[in-house]
């Protein structure tokens, strides 16, 4: 069986990964502060800007491929913290080029904040210009990434929603809100097409199966806002939705800018075998999570 290391293994998507793909393949998972509670995995904890010990790890582990999801993936934090470009672009670039010399497929989850949002929806063949530092962060790591590695697979994830057991993601905090009867605040003027994270780990899994390399969107098939999604959520799962408060972006006082429009034209992903279900579909599955 192939051994995946997965970075970010702690993270919103590694759960998904986890869950998804441990059937298929033998998962080394590596997380940094948290250790996730996640069984049948071999779990080992690494700060990946230590470069020496990434080094002697992989020598010692040889993984057939990898998954790397570590990322500082919160824009304000990375628009304050100029530190962020270590794990957001170099360790990712040193992680493009062990792969390149080893020969082993490397993924790296991108961001659809790489665009504007003024000309959505974007095709992967479309002209990136990042408006916050956490974007050109990714789109450094893309561009450096394909170079060093021009088999490389750069998946652009969307904003990605979904009930993981480890609390992480907007949607466990939104729901936990409402049910405690507080309000949330939402944009109406923020357009996603977001994915459920079971989704973007089986659209990852294609790509893996079928060779893929180069730029790759995995927006889920529905564009809506945010404000749009909380009441869709909110109405399946019979939560009060007068405690949704429309908003607007320049309402909030955020260090990152955020785009407009950020919808992904992810075709090419679909003739991969990428096949996210509908929302409607997904929150019925995650009812039984909920
Ligand atoms: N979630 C989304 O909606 C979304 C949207 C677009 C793109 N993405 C991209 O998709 C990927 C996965 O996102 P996510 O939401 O799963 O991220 P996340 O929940 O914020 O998790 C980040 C992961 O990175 C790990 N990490 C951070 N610094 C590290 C370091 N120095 N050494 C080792 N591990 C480190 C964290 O480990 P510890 O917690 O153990 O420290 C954690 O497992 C990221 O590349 C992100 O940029 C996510």
């Amino acid at each position: 069986m192939k051994k995946i290391l997965v970075t970010g293994i702690s993270g919103f998507l590694g759960w998904h990964i986890a869950e998804h793909l441990q059937n298929d393949f033998k998962l080394l998972g590596i997380y940094n502060k948290t250790k996730p509670e996640l069984k049948n995995i071999e779990l080992e904890q690494l700060n990946l800007t230590d470069n020496r010990s990434v080094t002697s790890f992989l020598n010692q582990h040889q993984p057939d491929a990898i998954l790397h999801l570590a990322a500082n993936s919160n824009p304000n934090d990375c628009e304050q913290n100029p530190s962020s470009q270590v794990i957001n672009v170099d360790v990712t670039v040193n992680l493009a080029k062990y792969s390149a010399a080893q020969n082993i497929p490397f993924i790296f989850t991108s961001t659809d904040l790489v665009f504007d949002g003024e000309n959505a929806p974007y095709s992967p063949t479309d002209t990136p210009n990042p408006i916050m530092v956490y974007g050109k962060q990714k789109l450094e790591a893309e561009q450096k990434v394909l170079k060093v590695n021009p088999k490389a697979i750069v998946a652009r994830m969307p904003l990605m929603y979904g009930l993981p057991k480890n609390g992480l993601g907007f949607m466990n905090a939104w729901l936990s809100n409402l049910q405690a009867g507080r309000n949330i605040y939402c944009f109406t003027d923020e357009y996603r097409t977001a994915t459920f994270g079971g989704d973007a780990a089986q659209g990852i899994f294609a790509l893996l199966k079928n060779k893929a390399s180069g730029i790759f969107h995995l927006g889920g098939g529905e564009r809506m806002s945010r404000f749009e999604f909380a009441t869709q959520m909110a109405t399946h799962f019979g939560l009060d939705k007068n405690l949704i408060i429309p908003s607007l972006q320049k309402d909030v006082n955020m260090p990152a800018k955020r785009p407009a429009d950020v919808s992904l034209d992810s075709n090419k992903t679909f003739t991969f075998g990428f096949s996210p279900r509908k929302m409607a579909d997904n929150l019925e599955i995650l009812s039984f999570s909920f």
